[in-house]
């Protein structure tokens, strides 16, 4: 009952985190390129305007810069693209990462918390990561474009270099990605949104809006596009143990940001009429390949499988485990080919979704992974290929029955 309810939950809840994020990230895009596309135009003194083709149709779309000179009879906002997105990301991530942290979370060769723990350590980790970045955007530092930048950046590597200090690699990702995305939401959140209502109000009061405000919500929105692709590859790359289950994950995610950041810029840099910047492309490949190398230098199973001599990793004691030995039998039988650290199964690099099924105490904690996968359906072997017997799926099922 409870695997279930939990596979459920996991999957509507990603289901409307994707939708919602599809709607931010569009309208993130769409709003770039508008901005970039604009002309001057005599009627309006700063701002412009701009025509799109679309579903049948064309439109006129022109931007007023701060505000137009009255209050438009309606306003539509666009706000809830962002905080839908991270409200059903908060609670996917509470429902997989923390209500399942034992599973995904928590990795006991890195460091032995409690669930508690770990959430806490989570939660407080993107809340610390909202403060930093809020204070750099208020600080003289706001204004520097490129030492802002530089600072930022450091400041995301070194973050993720701490989660991974603490977390298992999945974590570790899912957090990194988690923070940019809670910085994201909190520019539209705290600032952006804020700001439009105190040009609304003075429109209404008939002031003259400040621009100051108008400034600030468009820095902080470039600063939210800049960031989309890096968040997207970081949320996905939890699928992908090459990626996560690497102790150098926090050195690749630099070279993620700086890849996801730049092809941003180039499209940035065409849509406002400025030329195409190819070197930005040539220099995100670059970088992707680096992270590719990296992936596959720091992973025991790539190593070997490009005959690579082993790096010398340092041996972890393994808890004792209270495991049945037929159960061990029939998943190291079963199992154990592809989900090792180095996998023996061809096309199988490193162990999959990061699952070592190897020995007892790792079989012991993936226990309701192995329930869901092999006895409540028959995902696992994929297509049964490696002969795993109705008898097999039974003593596997007693042992879960008792648990
Ligand atoms: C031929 C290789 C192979 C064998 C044998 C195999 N698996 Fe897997 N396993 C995979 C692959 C590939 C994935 C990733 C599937 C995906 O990307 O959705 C996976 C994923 C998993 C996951 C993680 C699922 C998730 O979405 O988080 C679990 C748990 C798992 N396998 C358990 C088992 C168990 C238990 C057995 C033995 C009964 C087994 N596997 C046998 C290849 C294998």
């Amino acid at each position: 009952m409870e695997s279930i309810a939990m596979e459920w939950g996991n999957l509507l809840l990603r289901w409307l985190h994707i939708i919602c994020g599809i709607a931010w990230i569009g309208s993130s895009f769409y709003f770039m390129h508008l901005d970039a596309s604009l002309r001057q135009i005599p009627e309006i003194d700063r701002g412009g305007e701009t025509w799109e083709v679309h579903g049948g149709g064309f439109y006129q779309v022109r931007k007023y810069l701060v505000a137009p000179a009255r209050m438009p009879a309606e306003l539509t906002w666009h706000k809830w693209q962002s905080y839908s997105t991270w409200l059903s990301g908060f609670f996917l991530l509470m429902w997989m990462y923390y209500l399942g942290s034992e599973l995904y979370l928590i990795d006991p060769a890195i460091k032995q918390l409690t669930p508690h723990m770990a959430a806490v350590f989570g939660i407080g980790g993107l809340a610390l990561g909202w403060l930093v970045y809020d204070g750099m955007m208020k600080s003289p530092l706001a204004k520097h474009v490129v030492p802002l930048a530089t600072i930022g950046f450091a400041f995301i590597i070194a973050v993720a270099y701490g989660f991974q200090q603490i977390f298992s690699g999945r974590g570790a990702m899912v957090h990194t990605g988690a923070l940019m995305a809670t910085i994201m939401t909190g520019n539209v959140f705290m600032n952006i949104i804020p700001n439009q209502k105190k040009v609304v109000a003075d429109l209404i009061a008939g002031r003259e809006p400040n621009p100051e405000y108008g400034y600030q919500a468009k820095v902080r929105s470039s600063h939210n596009n800049y960031l989309t692709l890096p968040v997207v590859f970081l949320m996905m790359s939890g699928h992908y143990p090459l990626v996560f289950s690497s102790p150098y994950a926090w050195v690749m995610i630099g070279f993620i940001l700086v890849a996801g950041a730049l092809i941003r810029h180039f499209y940035n840099e065409r849509h406002a009429g400025r030329g195409d910047k190819w070197w930005a492309w040539i220099v995100s490949i670059i970088a992707m390949l680096i992270v590719i190398g990296i992936s596959v230098w720091s992973n025991p199973g790539a190593r070997d499988q490009l005959g690579l001599a082993p790096l010398d990793a340092p041996l972890v004691q393994q808890a004792k485990a209270d495991l049945p030995k037929e159960v061990e039998n029939v998943i190291v039988s079963r199992c154990s080919m592809c989900h090792a650290a180095q996998p023996v199964w061809d096309g199988i690099a490193a162990a999959p979704k990061g699952v070592l099924l190897d020995e007892p105490a790792h079989i012991a904690r993936q226990a309701e992974a192995i329930r869901v996968q092999a006895v409540m359906t028959h995902a696992m072997p994929p297509n049964n290929i490696t002969e795993i017997t109705g008898e097999e799926r039974k003593v596997l099922a007693q042992w879960l029955a008792k648990k």
